[in-house]
């Protein structure tokens, strides 16, 4: 039997209106929310590791600048998104400790090293791309804190797209030492970033759920073909050639065909065996642990402010 409630959240949803988080919501809704928006910001924060790294090393006192910027606005999405999550009855605590104890999944792209300057392009161009794809329908999402945090995380994101283009573009026009370094970049960045969409849609248990809540708006395998119709034009402006030799249009499906993606490689990341997997986990909780005075700090400071205000 359908109850006010339920019946009430399916007309919400019917009319692509939005759930808030004072709204009756099915256990299930909440529980892949807290999900996929936790995953989502443990995906950011971790995605700060393979830029960070190179902050110091940037070639110019701009390109540190820019570097910065666009790793700082990453901590911010992964706040945003954190705060989102929180409204769903998950505390920041128990996502942060699923987080650095290693039980919690995020995008399996940032378990790859970044070993040159020509990552930062990389990366940009291709991650921080396919994320955009995958994100601007998100900011329909049905559940309203997660939609409202992914408008500006969208805005960021194509800021960051375009520097890594630009990065890109830039060592595309230098030596040929500095081409061969951005191609080889392209190279390594290029199956992991078309793997961020997830699986082929026949082997996507969740998706169909997903989509009938209006989380999900369009398919991996829609999304991933919209990346590739963003990226083979970027492709020639760059002079960098995709590494596939099958990837051309095809105009009798209307789509891209492409080489198969090695999903192997892409289950043995998520399950935590990619190249950097334990390292990026340990630095998390080597931060976490030495940002504990800093927790304390504030915690302390809350509690002086809050007796001010009693005595006052
Ligand atoms: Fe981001
Ligand atoms: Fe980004």
């Amino acid at each position: 039997m359908t109850t006010d409630a339920e019946a009430r959240f399916d007309e919400l949803i019917a009319a692509d209106s939005r759930i808030e988080p004072r709204d009756w919501m099915p256990d299930a809704y909440r529980k892949t929310l807290i999900r996929q928006i936790s995953q989502h910001a443990h995906s950011e924060i971790i995605g700060m590791q393979p830029e960070g790294n190179w902050i110091t090393r940037a070639p110019s006192l701009k390109r540190k600048a820019i570097l910065m910027a666009k790793v700082q606005d990453e901590a911010g999405h992964g706040l945003y998104l954190y705060s989102a999550a929180q409204t769903l009855g998950i505390t920041r605590d128990e996502m942060t400790e699923q987080l650095i104890t290693g039980r919690a999944k995020y995008s399996s792209i940032f378990n790859y090293p970044a070993p040159t300057w020509a990552d930062m392009g990389a990366i940009g161009w291709l991650v921080d791309g396919a994320a955009i794809c995958n994100q601007v329908p998100l900011c329909r999402a049905s559940y309203g804190p997660y939609g409202r945090a992914m408008v500006r995380i969208c805005k960021e994101e194509s800021f960051h797209q375009r520097q890594g283009f630009e990065i890109l573009l830039t060592l595309m026009q230098g030596t040929p030492a500095q081409r061969e370094m951005a191609q080889d970049a392209v190279n390594r960045w290029y199956w992991p970033s078309l793997m961020m969409f997830g699986p082929p849609d026949d082997q996507s248990p969740n998706s169909a759920q997903s989509t009938a809540w209006k989380i999900k708006r369009f398919s991996n395998d829609e999304l991933r073909q919209r990346f590739l119709g963003m990226l083979v034009p970027q492709a020639e402006i760059l002079g960098i050639t995709l590494p596939d030799e099958n990837l051309r249009w095809n105009d009798e499906t209307g789509q891209y065909d492409m080489s198969e993606i090695d999903w192997t490689e892409f289950f043995e990341v998520l399950a935590g065996r990619g190249p950097m997997n334990t390292e990026r986990v340990r630095a998390r909780r080597e931060a976490h642990e030495n940002g504990e005075w800093v927790r304390e700090a504030a915690a302390a400071y809350a509690r002086k402010q809050a007796a001010k205000a009693v005595a006052a």
